[in-house]
This record gives structure tokens, sequence and C-alpha cells, in this order.
């Protein structure tokens, strides 16, 4: 067996006998003298066989990616390689054994390979051999041990639940799979185990855990995967501020012990509508500033017409300022900003260069009291550059939102050392939707309201908040959860502010409704991305790079070819026939 990792060897090991085993990562033949990196999971140490050696005849025989068996003794290197952990020493060989020979390679496997990602994905078992995609890997294993440790310690059961259910009213589309036994009727994939973790705290089990595997058929993002994991979690007789507090002890014991981090507890809070308000997102990045300012009351008594007919329809007109950048914006990378920001659906920008002289669309129709009035709202100075949205507010929120995100990364804004972490608090319980015509939940049907607001659920809804939160780290939602209704009146009531009758209460939730009326306790809880966490705690924007195997943007493994098609007999047995 394999005992010895290649970078646990150092100075301290000079003169020692070791036998190790790898993969040839690298060979180089200088004046005779064969040099190879060997690779394991750890890292490389560098091998050397000398002419009158008797292994020389296989070592020249080696090429990249054999594996092979060593034994040697460890000695001082003669030019130290800083960069290798062990750059100090190198392995005398004496004896080495070919376990296996390789085919070329597709690609190099290096850190700056320039292989094309689908390539790599398609080898993804020769792209998991880069030493990036083994320190990611460890750290998830690292990050999910420490999960197990932490929760184990506060009172949680890790109870597992099943892949094969039935669908969940999450949200998103539902993985199907067709029952060969029960002709015609179909299991789905849980988009997570929402129903079973609340019937876990009915069946009092009081404080469940589990690292859970969810299924959603949804548009891929960098943050998105089809198949993703979850750390989930419930808890029975607590109030928001106590799920809030464990997750958060969680997170802080999770930077602590894999990135040696402090955060400062308890976390920033932030209301939703702070959250819109100031950055157009419910997930803000706080790495920087640039609020989002209402400039709406300055623009008044505007003789500029598109900004009058904002106000006389009830819109908003909103700024974001970027600080002594007004020289770096060309016609041609204002025209750019202005189609990213009509892709969040913004009519327009508006964009104003503070200069001796203002320029811009509009610099020549403002009064010297509405740039008096911009000026001091938005701490102007020589050199900044002011953008503008006017139109309905949710649409300039968003879309001013997401320029100020693009704005961010554009000029360096964000450092991507610093961490900023804070709860996003009291969400709405509804949203209208306008292609329904109606309030729709904004989480789930069982999500609480705030004890304030049951009494509007049915008056005010467009007034009516809820008892739910995400943890926000540096833009990304890594997590959420809400406390649960209990109360079967508060239910009653939630279903009918919903507008859901009882036959589609039944059909849609049945038997879950059922449970929660035996007897079921206050209970709430969240979960955490997984993937999301894992990819800011090893600093990449790809959640590819945190998933042994991920899929692509369009839901596929380049590797194994899933999904793919089947034979007629297994259709048949399933009792399906395709649409031709
Ligand atoms: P939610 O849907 O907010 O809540 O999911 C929780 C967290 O899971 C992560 N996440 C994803 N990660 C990768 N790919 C995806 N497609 C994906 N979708 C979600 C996010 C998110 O914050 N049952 C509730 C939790 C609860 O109320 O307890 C739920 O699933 O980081």
């Amino acid at each position: 067996m394999k005992t010895i990792q290649n970078t646990t060897l150092s100075k301290k090991d000079v003169g020692k006998e070791v036998h190790l085993y790898g993969w040839v990562a690298k060979r180089r033949n200088l004046g005779g003298l064969l040099f190879i990196d060997l690779r394991d999971r750890s890292g490389i140490i560098q091998l050397v066989i000398r002419p009158e050696d008797d292994c020389y005849e296989v070592a020249e025989t080696l090429r990249n990616e054999y594996v092979i068996s060593v034994k040697g003794t460890i000695s001082l290197r003669e030019n130290p390689n800083e960069k290798l952990p062990t750059g100090e020493i190198e392995v005398n060989v004496s004896e080495i054994e070919l376990l296996n020979t390789s085919l070329e390679l597709p690609f190099e496997i290096s850190e700056d390979t320039t292989a094309l990602e689908d390539t790599r994905l398609k080898y993804r078992y020769l792209d998991l051999r880069r030493q990036r995609l083994h320190d990611i890997l460890t750290l998830r294993h690292h990050v999910t041990m420490a999960v197990r440790n932490f929760l184990d310690k506060e009172g949680f059961l890790e109870i597992e639940t099943p892949i094969l259910c039935k669908s969940t009213p999450e949200g998103a589309r539902d993985y199907l799979v067709p029952s060969r036994v029960n002709d015609g009727k179909f299991y789905a994939l849980p988009q997570s185990p929402q129903i079973f973790k609340q019937l876990l705290m009915v069946g009092g089990m009081e404080k469940y855990f589990q690292i859970a595997k969810c299924f959603r058929d949804e548009d891929l993002r960098a943050d998105r995967q089809p198949e993703f994991t979850q750390i989930d979690l419930e808890m029975s007789f607590v109030e928001e501020e106590d799920v809030m507090d464990v997750g958060e002890r969680l997170i802080a014991s999770l930077f602590k012990e894999i990135k040696g981090i402090d955060i400062s507890l308890p976390l920033r809070r932030m209301k939703y509508d702070e959250a819109m308000d100031k950055y157009g997102s419910d997930k803000p990045d706080l790495r920087f500033g640039m609020e989002i300012e209402d400039i709406t009351s300055i623009f008044d008594d505007t003789e500029i017409s598109f900004l009058k007919s904002t106000i006389e329809e009830n819109g908003v007109i909103n700024a974001i300022v970027a600080k002594g950048v007004s020289t770096k914006y060309s016609r041609k990378e204002i025209d750019k900003l202005t189609e990213y920001v009509k892709t969040y659906r913004a009519s327009g920008l508006v964009t104003l260069k503070i200069e001796d002289e203002w320029s811009g669309s509009i610099a020549k129709l403002l009064s010297e009291k509405e740039k008096e009035s911009l000026k001091e709202t938005l701490h102007l100075e020589n050199n900044d550059m002011v953008f503008i949205i006017s139109g309905k507010r949710e649409i300039v929120k968003v879309s001013l939102g997401a320029l100020r995100l693009k704005l961010g990364k554009d000029l360096d804004l964000i450092d991507p050392k610093r961490y900023e972490l804070l709860w996003v608090v009291d969400f709405p319980s509804f949203e209208y939707s306008e292609e329904e015509g109606r309030y729709m939940a904004c989480h789930h049907p069982f999500t609480a309201p705030k004890d304030s607001d049951i009494e509007k659920l049915l008056t005010d809804k467009a007034h009516c908040y809820s008892k739910a939160y995400d943890i926000v780290i540096n833009g990304y939602e890594a997590g959420g959860g809400s406390i649960r209704i209990h109360n079967q009146q508060v239910q009653a009531t939630m279903f009918e502010a919903l507008g859901l009758s009882e036959e589609e209460i039944k059909e849609k939730f049945g038997f879950f409704v059922d449970a929660l009326k035996y007897g079921t306790p206050p209970h709430g809880g969240m979960a955490f991305g997984l993937d999301r966490l894992i990819m800011l705690l090893a600093g990449t924007e790809n959640i590819r790079d945190v998933i042994a195997f991920p899929k692509t943007a369009s839901a596929s493994c380049l590797m194994s070819e899933a999904p793919n098609i089947v034979s007629e007999r297994q259709l048949e047995e399933l009792h399906i026939s395709l649409r031709k």
C-alpha cells in the first residue's frame, strides 16, 4: 500500500529511504541525468536517475502519465525550486517499477492549460489530476467534515430523505422519473428535501440535517447546476433568531477552520427593501460602495421631457456614481453599457461626466438648480461619472444594481480577498405576477408571515413580510430559509390569500397538509448551497470547478454523454412512447 504522500517529505527526511507511487508529470534529460516530476494527490516531488543506475533503462522508457512505483533516498537539491513545497529535496532513485502506461493525453495536465473547457470536461478524469482540482475537492471534503462535526455537537441528527419523490412546491421545474411498475406514473427528483424535513419535525426529530443532493430543471448560470448539494437543516421550537444564530455560527466556524478567517458575529442584517433600494438586488455585494441614490425629487420641476413623464407616471429617477473615472468612458463604452442595462429592461442610460464643463446627453438641459442639487445629493467631484436610469421603480433598481456590479468588476473596485457576509431579512410574503395577474408566494406557501402581518394577509398583500432570511456572501445567495407556518388557522388564511381552492390544495400538497394537522411543532430551518460555499472559499466563479463531475450549461455530462437515447425496450418497459 502507498503510505507516503509526496509533499509530506522535506529537508528533515534527507537520507531516508522512501517508497513512492504516482504519475510521471514531466521527464527531462539533462546531459544524461534523467529528472522526473512524480505527481501524487498531494503534489510533485523530483526524482533523479543517473546513467549508472540499474533503473536507468526503465526510466528512459517512461512517458507522461505513466504510473510508477519508485524506491530511493531523499537528498538535498543543488538548485532548490521555491515554487514547490518539496523544492528543497529530490529522490535518488534506486528502483522503478512500471505499473501502467498511458495513451498520449488529449491535453496537457497543467494549471495554465489552454485546452477548451469542453475538452477538459470530456476527459474530466484527466482534468481531475490537476492540482487545483485536487485542492478544491480536498477543501470540499474538509468543509463537509467540519459541517458534520459542528452540527453533531449542536445536537442535529443526520437523516437521509428519498430521492424518488412526489413533486415539491419549490418553484423550479422537476426532473421526472417514470415508474415501471406504476404504468403512466412518475416520480420527481427532489428540488430540495423541504417537505421531508418538515415531516421529520412532525415526526419529533427536533433537529435534522443532511448534506443533500437537489435537482432542478432550470436555466443554468455560472453559479447554478441542475444537480447540486445543500447543507440542509431544520429545527423545532425555534424562532428566526435561533436558526440564523446556528447558521451564522456554522459559517463562521467554516471560515475559521478552512481559511483561518475570523468572521465577527452577529452578522450584519439588511431588510429586503433596503437591499433592493440601495443595491438593486436581494443579494447585495457589499465589498464596494456605489450605492443607488434616489434623485427623483431633484427633477420635480424639470423641463427635460422624458424625466418629466417618468415622474408623471409615478416612476423613479435613480443614479449611481463612479468616482474619478469620467475620462475612461468613450461614446462606444457608454453605448455598450446602455445595451447592457437594456437587457435588464431599462429604457436607456443617461450619463453625465462631471468635468469643468458637464457633458452627457442631458448636461445642456439641466437647470442650474438641478445641477446644484445633483452635486450636493451625489457628493459630486471633478472627473466623476454619473449613471442615471429612469422608469418603473423595480426595473430602475434591478438594472442599476446590475450596472453597479458590472462597474465594480470593470473598474476593479472589488478586493477578491475580502469577504462581506450579511443576512437579508424581512422578505415580502407575496410578489405580484404580471403574467398570472395575481399575487404569488415569494418563497413557498408554508413560509410564516411576520406575526404583525397575519391580519393583513387577505387585505394588504403588498405590505406583508415573512419570517424568511437569506445569507449573502460577496453578492452570492449562499443560503436561505424561513420559519414555517405551524398554526392551521394561519395556513388556511395563507392558502386563501394565494387564491388556492380546497381541491387545488389537496392536489398540490395533499398528504403534507394533512400531516401538518397532527400536532406540528413550531419549526424552521434553512439550506446552504454547498457548491456556492466552496466556490467562495476556493475563490472561483465557476461552479463546475467545485464539483467532481459537473454538467454543462445544457445540463449534459460531456464525459458520460448523459442524457442519452435509451433502447426501445427500456421505453416500452416504462410505458413510454416518444413523440416523433
Ligand atoms: P433555496 O431554493 O433558496 O432554498 O436553496 C438554498 C440554497 O441552495 C443553493 N442553490 C443552488 N446552488 C447551485 N445550483 C442551483 N441550481 C441552486 N439552487 C439553489 C443556493 C440557495 O441559497 N428548501 C429551501 C431551504 C429552506 O427553506 O430551508 C431551499 O431549497 O445557495
